[in-house]
């Protein structure tokens, strides 16, 4: 059977990916080899090593080791990377969140934070995801430390300093719940086209795309339709279908049919560049041990065979 990346890219797309993180690749050589396979995934997220809390633990005090091997690895399969991420309220240490900066502070350790991580990737990173998760599910913005000291324009500030600190990356927002029609969709798209008429530097939306099965919003291309007619692209940067557990063959099959209508809706839509899933393995999943009784999520099984989600994928491309 064809390789999902070599499937996505003779569809006109640029990548089919998936996120990836230290502990697994330094401790299963079989799950990084099937990870280096570039027929299967042209493209890798770091799943934590890019955060703040991994490259800023204390102030000032910079490590980008564990983000430095996925590049490294990626180099050296010949796979672009998404860079994820620089701006958001969790996993963020306490120096951060609970250190009672006072606005002007807060936008210069905001600032340096964001070019340093991203300086040291330039010219590495095909996309930043430079500000994630802003919004609620009713459209006003997320609560955190940046948007209460900040207000809003925390996020300009933060693609600006993107911007200058890698001018070829592609920076994105990234969300989850705006896969569909609503009024957090709504909310992104207000946010986006206001950036651009102020000639803000934002070139992506990411749509999570963290599935519950039989869930997948039918508005999904439509709502990929309405994001790139403001003149960004989109992709799918968090890919993955959860179910309650235990797995079934008529569940696997209605989760067959979920990635495809997720992949036709990327393939349908010009500007949708590729998609990534949040691990391709459910060895490695973060849905069992975020969301109680659910997973199989993935699209390969704990013992990396291919499930019945994977020729969904293909056949959506
Ligand atoms: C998750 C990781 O997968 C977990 O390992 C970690 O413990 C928590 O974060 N939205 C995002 C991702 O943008 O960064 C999150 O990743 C999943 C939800």
């Amino acid at each position: 059977t064809i390789g999902t990346n070599d499937a996505a890219q003779a569809a006109g797309k640029l990548y089919f990916g998936s996120a990836t993180d230290n502990p697994f690749l330094n401790e299963d050589p079989t799950y990084k080899s099937i990870l280096s396979n570039k027929s299967l995934f042209g493209q890798l997220s770091p799943e934590n090593a890019m955060k703040w809390d991994a490259t800023e633990p204390e102030q000032g005090v910079f490590t980008f080791t564990n983000g430095d091997a996925i590049v490294a690895l990626a180099q050296a399969n010949g796979q672009i990377m998404r860079g994820h991420n620089t701006v958001w309220g969790s996993q963020l240490p306490a120096w951060v969140s609970d250190s009672g900066f006072d606005n002007a502070t807060l936008i210069s350790v905001m600032q340096n934070h964001v070019s340093t991580v991203i300086g040291h990737y330039r010219g590495d990173m095909y996309s930043w995801d430079v500000v994630n998760e802003p919004f609620n599910d009713d459209g006003t913005f997320a609560s955190n430390v940046f948007f209460d000291t900040i207000g809003e324009g925390y996020i300009e500030l933060a693609l600006q300093a993107a911007s200058t600190a890698d001018p070829n990356a592609k920076l994105y927002i990234n969300d989850f719940n705006i896969e569909g029609e609503g009024a957090k969709a709504t909310a992104m798209a207000n946010l986006v086209s206001g950036l651009k008429e102020r000639g803000v530097p934002i070139h992506g939306i990411g749509l999570e795309s963290h599935f519950i099965l039989g869930e997948v919003p039918t508005t999904l291309q439509a709502q990929m339709e309405a994001f790139t007619a403001l003149g960004v692209e989109v992709a799918v940067t968090e890919l993955d279908i959860r179910m309650t557990l235990p797995e079934t063959d008529a569940l696997l099959a209605q989760q067959q049919t979920d990635y495809q209508t997720v992949i036709s809706a990327c393939r349908a839509v010009a500007d949708c560049v590729g998609v990534t899933v949040w691990e391709y393995t459910d060895k490695y999943s973060w849905v069992p041990g975020t969301f109680a009784g659910q997973g199989a999520a993935d699209p390969w099984d704990e013992n990396f065979e291919l499930k019945p989600a994977y020729d969904g994928i293909i056949a959506g491309f």
